[in-house]
């Protein structure tokens, strides 16, 4: 029987695979000497995956205009270089440049690297497709793009090729959940370069920029305990020892016999740096990051005057110096750490936000690019749903056809390159975000051949929906059913809708609403159809059903809209100030404002005071007796701390109907809102759309929208990480150093990327969103999250551009529209509703259409399970691996602390799990799937005492049983 324990962690499976055993990789380290200071030079070249140029641009040196970056002619020149002499040292990291590069190589060199990479002169570190953001990505796209990476280097260079070491130095703070999922994908350590000043220089004073990471709070360690290395300078050379081409800085000229002999300043310049650096660093191992942006593209240059800098500071031994020099990778960095078997100061936090100086705080990409960040996301909800399960469940059918297994290859590529921490971030040049767009609608495009061989025809336009018989087929990603409102762009009056089983049993349930002139605005040239036809699909788990839709020629009209100008009519109930269906949620507006002002959850009879608007913060630009620093893509520095309202009041119109209340509130002609209601939902929904953002004051703007509650909430609030564990956080405070807040806004704002809430004793408001975004509590009872910035000056961060976005429809500034769900509940089983509701916005229904009658053959319904997996498990990953197997990843998805019910341990039985997929086999690897589980074997490192927290070492999971 193949059965499994689950418990708090993401498990990876391959369904049918075989087991095979490696060898582990050769050590190829260079020997250090235990009574000197060993200085590890680290060669290396940081190649963003897109920023100012885009990612094709970058590999083939093209617009060096821009940029001077090429990366092929720096593998090039870097190979060449490491076969001049066995001593040296290269890493490389970015595998969407090597496999670009890799596939271009003749095979005689491609056997040449495969040398290298097994004598360990050339060692891949970190290895994912990208290295990618920390605070704007989810984790399961982050799975999936370090999977791909992970699987190129694993398939072309066996186990030599997987890196050991995880290195993000360059992403502007860091996620505890990026750490947990490291320490799950078997990385021995972590190092980055970005972290608080002031944090930093707490950490140089007590010498803890070395330190151990327990980045859940829920894996019994050290299943998420990650080593973490903060790197001395950035990830750059240090001071004067820059010799890239594009760098000043002296060579070596070691021929006394000719002018400017430099070797004894050199020597001496670089003693005294490495011992400045081992004065804040533990051991007697330093690390130097010798190489920067786009660097090493005529190797020769570096190589040349590291050996002699080698060299020459040996030299020095015997003259008594106690310091040698080597050639050096992280991974025989971090093996010298290991064998000290020292203890390292714990962190259970983690890096956000980010500051390099007292005005500079990097909490403004958290919202960037708004718009990008949401196709991002319902990329990767289509990328699960269309690429990857229907392949699967599909079988070898939907991966035949003229399109074969390929077709998944260019989404995933994609959404793999989005990841990068200058992509769905939103720091890139304005024409850098429109190829990563360019590429998710390549990846569609493609995604779509396989849907059309699962026999569902797909046409999504408002042709199809404007004849009088249509069905919808709705296919749901998720492993239990799920009930979600439909809204369709049609223009009859009355529809009859039914379901598989031909049943319309309540009329009440389907409705057709007027589109409201928000929605006209910004779908501009895009759609015509004057209604909306709104009802409640549910769907089988994993799989689909289908509905059909007929038009009532001689229907009732559309429900009717009631219009309010707020303080008009004085002293009179109006019917819209109240919209609720019985059983679940009320929500009342105040008549002479319009703005939301209660929120009532009737099953658990709790209500708190709600009044919700719209603000925004002017930017700085630069000129400032504080500081110059302007907002800009990165960084937020709003020039007061207090927000402009936009409007006191909100005109509204509100619409009844059986299936769907709603108020629609107009704050401004660039700020509007729907506030919605659907009948079976215990969420509401608050529907935002904002822009284009005015900018004839000459001044930029980041518009927030602020939920002032009477929950009481002592400063306290809570953020999620990448979309899984949930951090509390503390304004104007931080868990490991007594902070100096010095901007009362942008200082307090951390990154969402799925859910957020503040809770008291009583009360827990959760807002789920529909993309990753800023936010913070700066107010006790209060919670706002940035919606969209649009600002006029560039933040000196490297973009040299104004975040100000336009495009061919919205030539005068972009509109962006989006979700809020909130849901109010007990603090104790809050989990329970806001984990499962957050999903449902990650991985959403697919919608698709066929006109007229259906095939009497169609298939209408189909679910993928044999029954629906218990609510603490989420089917992550399913997509085919190769011919023979398939990649399944289930997760447990509750906190410790967070459900009586479902924080427990779970157990599935895998035979019995699906309905067309017979399980033959079973193996367990890691969460990314590039290593066997039973071959994991990590350093283990010691907290220090104090610090470390005694816990029973009970193994996660229990092997499979058969
Ligand atoms: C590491 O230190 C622990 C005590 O802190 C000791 O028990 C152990 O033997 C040491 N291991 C090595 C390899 O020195
Ligand atoms: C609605 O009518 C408009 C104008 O005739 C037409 O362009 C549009 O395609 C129709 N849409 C639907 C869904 O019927
Ligand atoms: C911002 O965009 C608008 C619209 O394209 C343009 O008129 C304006 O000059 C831009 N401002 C800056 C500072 O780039
Ligand atoms: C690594 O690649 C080899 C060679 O293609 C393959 O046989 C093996 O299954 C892969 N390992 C894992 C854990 O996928
Ligand atoms: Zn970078």
């Amino acid at each position: 029987m193949a059965a499994m324990s689950l418990q708090l962690t993401v498990v990876s499976l391959f369904l049918l695979g075989g087991v095979l055993t490696f060898p582990l990789g050769q050590e190829s380290c260079h020997p250090t000497k235990p009574d000197m200071l060993n200085v590890h030079l680290v060669p290396h070249t940081h190649d963003d995956v897109g920023w100012l140029k885009t990612v094709d641009q970058y590999f083939y040196g093209d617009r060096n205009d821009i940029q001077h970056a090429g990366v092929q002619y720096i593998l090039d020149s870097v190979v060449d270089q490491l076969l001049k002499n066995p001593d040296r040292r290269f890493i490389y990291v970015e595998t969407a440049f090597f496999y670009r590069w890799w596939r271009q190589q003749s095979s005689s060199m491609q056997q040449t690297v495969k040398q290298l990479v097994n004598e360990g002169r050339l060692e891949f570190v970190n290895g994912g497709w990208c290295m990618s953001d920390e605070a704007t990505t989810h984790y399961s796209a982050v799975i999936d793009q370090m999977t791909m990476g992970l699987r190129f280097l694993n398939e072309t260079f066996g186990p030599c090729g997987r890196p050991r070491v995880a290195w993000h130095i360059d992403p502007f703070g860091h996620a505890r959940e990026h750490a947990s999922m490291f320490a799950q994908m078997g990385y021995d350590g972590f190092f980055f370069g970005r972290l608080d000043y002031q944090d930093r220089a707490r950490r140089m004073m007590y010498r803890e920029q070395e330190l151990l990471w327990r980045a859940s709070d829920s894996l019994t360690p050290p299943m998420a305990d990650l080593f973490t290395g903060i790197l001395p300078n950035g990830y750059n050379p240090p001071e004067g020892f820059c010799w890239d081409q594009s760098c000043d800085d002296a060579p070596i000229r070691d021929d006394p016999d000719l002018e400017d002999y430099n070797v004894d300043d050199v020597v001496k310049r670089f003693l005294a740096i490495a011992e400045g650096q081992s004065a804040v660093y533990k051991t007697n191992h330093i690390i130097m990051t010798m190489g920067s942006d786009f660097q090493y593209e005529n190797a020769n240059l570096w190589y040349k005057n590291l050996d002699k800098l080698i060299h020459y500071v040996n030299a020095q031994q015997a003259n008594g110096i106690k310091v040698n020099v080597l050639y050096s990778t992280p991974s025989c960095y971090l093996q010298e750490l290991h064998r000290t078997n020292l203890t390292w100061a714990l962190k259970n936090d983690d890096f956000f936000p980010y500051a390099d100086d007292a005005h500079d705080f990097w909490t403004g990409y958290f919202t960037s690019r708004p718009a990008l960040k949401r196709y991002e996301r319902i990329s990767n909800s289509n990328l699960q749903v269309m690429c990857n399960q229907l392949e699967v469940l599909g079988g070898p059918v939907s991966r035949r056809g003229p399109f074969g297994v390929g077709d998944s290859k260019t989404m995933k590529e994609a959404m793999a390159v989005a990841q990068h921490h200058d992509a769905v971030s939103g720091t890139e040049k304005q024409h850098v975000a429109n190829d990563y767009a360019r590429r998710l609608a390549n990846g569609w495009q493609h995604c779509q051949v396989c849907r059309a061989s699962h026999d569902i025809v797909f046409i999504v336009t408002e042709k199809c929906l404007s004849l009088s018989q249509f069905s919808v087929n709705v296919y749901n990603p998720l492993a239990r059913p799920v009930t979600w409102p439909v809204r369709l762009p049609v223009n009859g009056t009355a529809y009859v809708v039914s379901d598989a089983n031909a049943s319309s049993s309540s009329l009440s349930s389907f409705q057709v609403v007027p589109v409201s002139p928000a929605t006209r605005e910004v779908r501009r040239s895009r759609g015509f159809a004057v209604n909306e036809l709104v009802f409640q699909v549910q769907a089988p788990p994993l799989g689909y059903t289908t509905y059909s839709v007929s038009l009532l020629q001689n229907g009732p009209p559309p429900a009717s809209t009631q219009h309010h100008t707020p303080t008009a009519i004085k002293n009179k109930v109006l019917n819209h100030s109240v919209i609720t269906y019985e059983h679940f949620l009320q929500v009342t507006f105040d008549p002479d404002t319009g703005l939301l002002s209660s929120l009532s959850n009737l099953e658990t009879k709790q209500t708190i005071k709600l009044t919700q608007n719209f603000y925004w913060y002017n930017a700085s630009d630069g000129n400032n007796v504080e500081s110059i620093q302007p907002s800009g893509a990165y960084i937020f520095r709003p020039n007061s701390s207090t927000p402009f309202v936009i409007s006191k009041t909100a005109k509204t119109e509100s619409i009844q109907t059986p299936a769907v209340q709603e108020v629609r509130q107009w704050f401004s002609p660039w700020v509007s809102q729907v506030v919605r209601l659907y009948a079976d939902s215990r969420a509401l929904e608050l529907e935002w759309t904002v822009g284009p953002v005015p900018i004839d004051d000459d001044l930029g703007k980041e518009v927030i929208t602020r939920l002032d509650t009477s929950i009481q909430t002592a400063q306290y609030f809570y953020t999620d990480s990448n979309g899984r564990e949930v951090l509390q956080r503390k304004t104007d405070f931080r868990p490991t150093w007594n902070l100096k807040q010095s901007e009362p806004i942008a200082g307090n704002y951390y990154p969402i990327n799925s859910r957020a809430f503040i809770k008291d004793d009583d009360d827990q408001l959760t807002v789920v969103t529909d993309r990753s975004q800023g936010g913070g509590s700066i107010n006790n009872g209060s919670l706002e999250i940035m919606l969209h910035r649009r600002l006029l000056y560039d933040d000196v961060r490297g973009v040299a551009e104004p975040l100000n976005e336009t495009s061919g429809i919205f030539p005068k500034g972009l509109v962006v529209r989006g979700r809020l769900l909130l849901s109010l509940d007990r603090p104790a089983s809050a989990a329970d509703a806001h984990r499962p509701l957050a999903q449902e916005v990650v991985l959403q229904p697919l919608l698709t259409f066929t006109g007229g009658d259906l095939h009497p053959n169609t298939r209408l319904e189909f679910s993928g399970l044999q029954a629906a997996l218990p609510p603490a498990v989420h089917l992550l990953t399913l997509s085919q691996w190769d011919k023979d197997s398939v990649l399944l990843r289930l997760e447990h998805q509750f906190q410790s602390w967070e459900s009586k019910v479902n924080s427990q341990p779970v157990t599935v039985n895998l035979q019995k799990l699906f309905t067309t997929l017979d399980v033959l086999g079973v193996s367990e690897l890691n969460l990314s799937a590039n290593q066997w589980k039973d071959e994991m074997k990590r350093f283990s490192w010691t907290p220090e005492s104090g610090t470390a927290h005694l816990h029973l070492s009970v193994p996660s999971l229990q092997h499979i049983r058969t």
